[in-house]
């Protein structure tokens, strides 16, 4: 190896390490604790802001019934600010993954929808990730 390909080789490995990083980075500053509200009969603020509304919606020509989430109940929205934002949706059928999207600070809101196969279905359980405030979920019985 001459030494403009060593040099090649170490700026790679530089960039590569410097990605990785901030990567790790990144995913240390989110925070990634399942969250249950205390008293789910009775609860706070914080609590309705991070629980996901689920709501069923129409049924289309090829028997997919659209779901809707929310993430906050009772009125209340989670923000959406380049420092606070919910960063994923999930929806469960049962134990089957539906699907997960991942979602961006100020652009969009802690909110989405997926087409589902509801025939046998029994709960739906809606997972939503705050960056601050970690990980929660609610279950809907179909
Ligand atoms: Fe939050």
């Amino acid at each position: 190896m001459n030494r403009r390909e060593a040099l090649k080789v170490a700026g790679a490995l530089a960039l590569v390490s410097a990605v990785s990083a901030e990567a790790k980075m990144l995913e240390k500053d989110m925070n990634r604790m399942e969250m249950k509200p205390k008293d789910p009969k009775n609860m706070s603020k914080g609590e309705l802001k991070h629980t996901p509304q689920i709501t069923i919606k129409e049924k289309d020509a090829k028997g997919y019934t659209r779901v809707e989430i929310t993430t906050g109940q009772g009125g209340i929205i989670h923000p959406s600010t380049q420092d606070h934002w919910i960063d994923f949706i999930s929806l469960h059928a049962d134990d089957t993954l539906v699907g997960k999207n991942t979602l961006e600070p100020e652009i969009s809101r802690g909110a989405t929808s997926f087409y589902v196969k509801l025939d046998n279905v029994k709960t739906l359980k809606a997972t939503s990730g705050c960056n601050l405030h970690g990980i929660w979920s609610s279950t809907l019985t179909v």
